[in-house]
This record gives C-alpha cells, sequence and structure tokens, in this order.
C-alpha cells in the first residue's frame, strides 16, 4: 500500500448508500482492501475486513443470521462488532481462540450514505448544512464505479473552465469561456473555495432546475472542497431556488474511484413538470447527464493527478485546484 494510502485509511469516505444495505451483505473496496458490511437488528452496521480470521474466506460470500455473519467456508459466527461468537467444530466449553475475532471497522451514516474510515479519523465527515434546513429535501443516487483516480475526480469537479467544452451536450454555454477572476474564501465551516455570478440561458430542463424565470437569468454558485475528495456546489438561482451538489469520491485503487452526488433542493420535488414526471425526475435525469460526460471525459486520463509543483502548467481558472493540490499534499505527508 502506498503511503498516501496508509494516511488515508484515516479520513472518512463514502462508500455505499444505506439504501443498499437494507438487508444484503456488502463487498466494498476501498484503498487497496476489500471490505464486508452488514445490518445488525438494531439497524446499526457491522464492518470489517472481508476475510475469516480462520482461513480468509470472503465473509461477504456468507449469510446473516440474525444480524450476524456466518462465513461461508466452516461456518464461524460473527456479531455485530465482530466478535466471533460460534466456532461449529469445536467442542462445547472450549474457548474461542482471541484471534479469532474480526477487527472491527468504523462506519457512520450520514446524507444516506455509508461512510467507511478504517483508521483513527483525523477529521469529521464534511458538514453539509443543507441536511439540517428543513426548507430543504435530499434526493439521493446510487454509486458508481469511475475508471478514474480520485485526484483527477476534485480536481474536475472544482474545475468550471472544462464547461463550455465536456458539457457542450447539457448545460455548457459555448459563448462563456472566459472564467472571471477567482477569489478564494472559506465558504462555511467546512468548505473552501470560491463564488462567482454567471448568466444562463434559462431554457428547456435548465428551467425545471431554477425554478422559472426569465430566459436569461442570473446564477449565483459557489464551489468548495473539503480534503480529501468532497466538493460542495451551491446554486443560487434569482427564482429564490436553491440546490445544493454535494460530490465525494473514494479510492479503490490507483486510477479506480467510487463516486457518488448528493442533491438537496429547497423547491416541492414532488411537483409535476409533466404528466408523471417530477421536479426530482428532471434535475436528476439532467445531473446524471452531466456527470457521465465528465466521466468520458476523465476516463482518458491516465493515472493520478501529478501533484510535484511544476509538473502541469496551471492557469487563474486552475487557482482552485492548486489549493487542493497543496493542502492535499500536506495531508498525504504529514
Ligand atoms: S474460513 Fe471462515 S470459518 Fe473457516
Ligand atoms: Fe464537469
Amino acid at each position: 500500500m502506498s503511503n498516501s494510502y496508509q494516511i488515508l485509511q484515516n479520513y472518512w469516505h463514502a462508500v455505499a448508500t444505506s439504501k443498499s444495505l437494507e438487508s444484503d451483505i456488502l463487498s466494498v473496496k476501498l484503498l487497496e482492501k476489500d471490505y464486508v458490511l452488514w445490518r445488525t437488528p438494531d439497524g446499526s452496521i457491522g464492518a470489517s475486513l472481508d476475510i475469516c480470521s480462520h482461513r480468509q474466506a470472503p465473509l461477504s460470500k456468507g449469510h446473516l443470521e440474525e444480524g450476524c455473519l456466518r462465513c461461508p467456508y466452516h461456518g464461524w459466527l460473527f456479531g455485530d462488532e465482530g466478535q466471533c461468537l460460534e466456532i461449529p467444530s469445536a467442542q462445547k466449553n472450549l474457548p474461542i481462540p482471541p484471534k479469532a475475532h474480526l477487527e472491527f471497522i468504523q462506519t457512520q451514516e450520514r446524507y444516506g450514505l455509508i461512510w467507511m474510515c478504517p483508521g483513527d479519523p483525523h477529521s469529521p465527515i464534511p458538514e453539509v448544512v443543507a441536511e439540517n434546513d428543513d426548507s430543504f429535501t435530499r434526493i439521493n443516487t446510487e454509486m458508481q464505479i469511475w475508471n478514474v483516480d480520485s485526484t483527477r475526480m476534485i480536481d474536475n469537479m472544482l474545475d468550471i473552465s472544462h464547461f463550455p467544452y465536456t458539457h457542450r451536450g447539457t448545460f455548457g454555454i459555448e459563448q462563456e469561456t472566459v472564467v472571471p477572476k477567482i477569489n478564494l474564501e472559506q465558504l462555511d465551516e467546512t468548505f473552501f473555495g470560491y463564488g462567482y455570478e454567471v448568466k444562463i440561458n434559462n431554457v428547456g430542463a435548465t428551467k425545471v432546475m431554477s425554478g422559472g424565470g426569465d430566459d436569461v437569468l442570473k446564477l449565483f454558485m459557489s464551489t468548495g472542497f473539503a480534503l480529501p475528495f468532497s466538493v460542495l456546489s451551491t446554486m443560487s438561482y434569482e427564482t429564490g431556488v436553491e440546490q445544493k451538489l454535494f460530490m465525494t469520491a473514494a479510492p479503490i485503487q490507483e486510477g479506480k474511484s467510487v463516486y457518488t452526488f448528493v442533491l438537496w433542493r429547497n423547491d416541492d420535488l414532488n411537483a409535476l413538470v409533466a404528466p408523471n414526471r417530477t421536479i426530482a425526475d428532471e434535475v436528476l435525469e439532467l445531473e446524471l447527464a452531466v456527470v457521465l460526460e465528465d466521466q468520458m471525459m476523465l476516463e482518458k486520463l491516465k493515472g493520478r493527478l501529478p501533484l510535484e509543483h511544476g509538473a502541469l502548467v496551471d492557469v487563474q481558472a486552475d487557482k482552485p485546484s492548486l489549493e487542493w493540490r497543496r493542502r492535499y499534499k500536506e495531508l498525504i505527508s504529514s
């Protein structure tokens, strides 16, 4: 395992949606290791390396018995904190060897996502304040596996100069290529980034996104990051509609990541924009199309984003990425 992955073990990473763990055992990969997740009867989450302590069978291929995990090979049974409860081959009254217990991995559920920290958490899960604001409703999307390094993904999430090119098929407006001067600042207690105002062509699906209004509309945006790989983008339309887009990536291995995005909006997501079609349907379809454009582009880039000074050419529009790289380098060398 690389040194940077050793350090990244001490941070929270979103590895699955809460919904995907309703009844199933899940196997997930993070930082070159396989983990098993399961739901215990009290609703909490069991998590461990996906390796049985006996003969290293993948526990994710086993089954659940009242919230305990039964290994598929010799049937050892593990409780919700990884403790070995039963060894079927052992004669009664023999103690369970201490090494039979699994090492328990910390998890938390936030924003409809399961976050995992295999080491000791050095910082909290990024705080998205909209989650506790009653005027906002959350929409979750599935986890996606991208053949892209997480460093390249965050560089892309912080970048607006690719909009007119990469996103010409969705919202990119070809004529607006010049990025205004970027002033970086602390956006709230968690996210560090920048705000900017743009004029958008408010037609088609964009009009649903913006909550109506004129055909050309002012939109205030802010985009900021939380180390290591999360970004929050806020879009505030003149109409009073506000959307928060939270994006997070976690390294599976070099050149491969698990990614998801979560949306919060302050309008009525169930309002119909067409027969059997809600605002939520429309917004999700647009966001998924945008994300696919990024994925198609980024999967053409090889390996990690070079972090060494001078390895990339940076222009004014790359200032947010440059700052993220500076802080990320500090983090992985700490
Ligand atoms: S390998 Fe799991 S019980 Fe033997
Ligand atoms: Fe993009």
